[in-house]
């Protein structure tokens, strides 16, 4: 299949990226009773009056025959817990649901629990759109429950309850820090021990104050672009009511003259040189998920009709 002749289609999945979505799991009861299902980022609601809602499938998923055919799906839009469900549905594992948690909605697909809401749908319509068909339900069941939902965007998932921890954590003593990337590599700074520390400071801005996080990336002279929210946490060991708030961001690169500054390759990270157990905690998460999400940003890709990841 060829790229449109104009579109850059690497660009044209970024530009696609921006719109920030929700993470589901559409699946469907094949017709030997097995069940099958993939991550979705492309669900929308069509209508109210009849109760619509739709998912775009791509013609090369291996689930494609079965969900062309279907006479019934369900869409599971993931709580922000279920970032795990999300990789394992996005992934070809031949057995997705032995490892799930799942029972059946009143249309008889496979609803995931746990789960922010779900939609039973029988199939009101199948329309062919390029390298992907439109999968339009009609709804004649749902649920929802307060779970807070699992966003994504630029190829990275959201967590919606972190910006409201970091709103209850101001005005307690914070730590603000930033995981900054380059390529498949963080930043770090080098203390006179060996030991390595992320950029932190005692507030996000201004710039004016050198003690802020802005402010010390500008004394470093750093141009970083903080991008997510990625983890909020109160340190243990630290006085009651100590906060830390980490973002995830980029740079485009180091100056030469700050001897303290290491760009650390993701697998090169040498753990015991991170002397925060929190710290080190929180980056070994880091490091998994980005190793996960080789998907990189799903946006039904103008080549293939599949995943690609955003950095290659
Ligand atoms: C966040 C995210 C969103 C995705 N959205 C879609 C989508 O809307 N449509 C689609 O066909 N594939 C989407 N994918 C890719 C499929 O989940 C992936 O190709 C999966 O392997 C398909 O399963 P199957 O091969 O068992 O059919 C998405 C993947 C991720 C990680």
């Amino acid at each position: 299949m060829t790229s449109t002749v104009g579109i850059d289609s690497k660009s044209f999945r970024q530009a696609l990226g921006a719109f920030p979505t929700g993470v589901t799991i559409v699946s469907t009861l094949q017709e030997d009773g097995q069940p099958r299902g993939f991550t979705a980022n492309s669900f929308t609601s069509v209508s109210l009056d009849p109760p619509l809602v739709l998912v775009c499938i791509g013609k090369t998923a291996s689930s494609y025959p079965v969900f062309s055919e279907a006479p019934h799906f369900s869409v599971t839009v993931l709580a922000e817990s279920q970032k795990d469900v999300s990789s394992l549905f996005a992934s070809k594992s031949p057995d997705k649901f032995s490892s799930a948690s799942w029972q059946r909605g009143p249309a008889g697909s496979p609803v995931i629990e746990g789960a922010a809401a779900w939609f039973d749908c029988r199939r009101h319509q199948v329309v062919d759109a390029g390298d992907h068909i439109i999968l339009i339900g009609e709804v004649v069941g749902f649920s929802h429950s307060n779970a807070s939902p699992l966003g994504y965007c630029r190829g990275a998932y959201l967590t919606f309850s972190l910006s409201q921890d970091a709103v209850a954590a101001a005005g307690h003593r914070t730590l603000v820090g930033a995981i900054l990337e380059k390529g498949r590599s963080i930043l770090f700074l080098e203390s006179a021990d060996g030991s390595l520390q992320l950029p932190t400071g005692n507030a996000l801005g201004p710039v004016s104050n050198d003690k802020s996080l802005h402010g010390v990336l500008r004394r470093l002279g750093i141009e970083a672009e903080l991008n997510f929210l990625f983890a909020v946490f109160e340190d243990p060991r630290a006085e009651a009511g100590s906060t830390s708030i980490y973002y995830r961001g980029s740079i485009d690169g180091v100056p030469a003259d700050e001897t303290r500054l290491r760009l650390v390759g993701l697998d090169e990270i040498p753990w015991d040189r991170i002397k925060d157990e929190a710290v080190r905690s929180m980056l070994g998460r880091f490091v998994r998920e980005q190793n996960e999400d080789t998907f990189g940003i799903y946006v039904g890709d103008a080549d293939h009709g599949t995943v690609k990841a955003l950095a290659s």
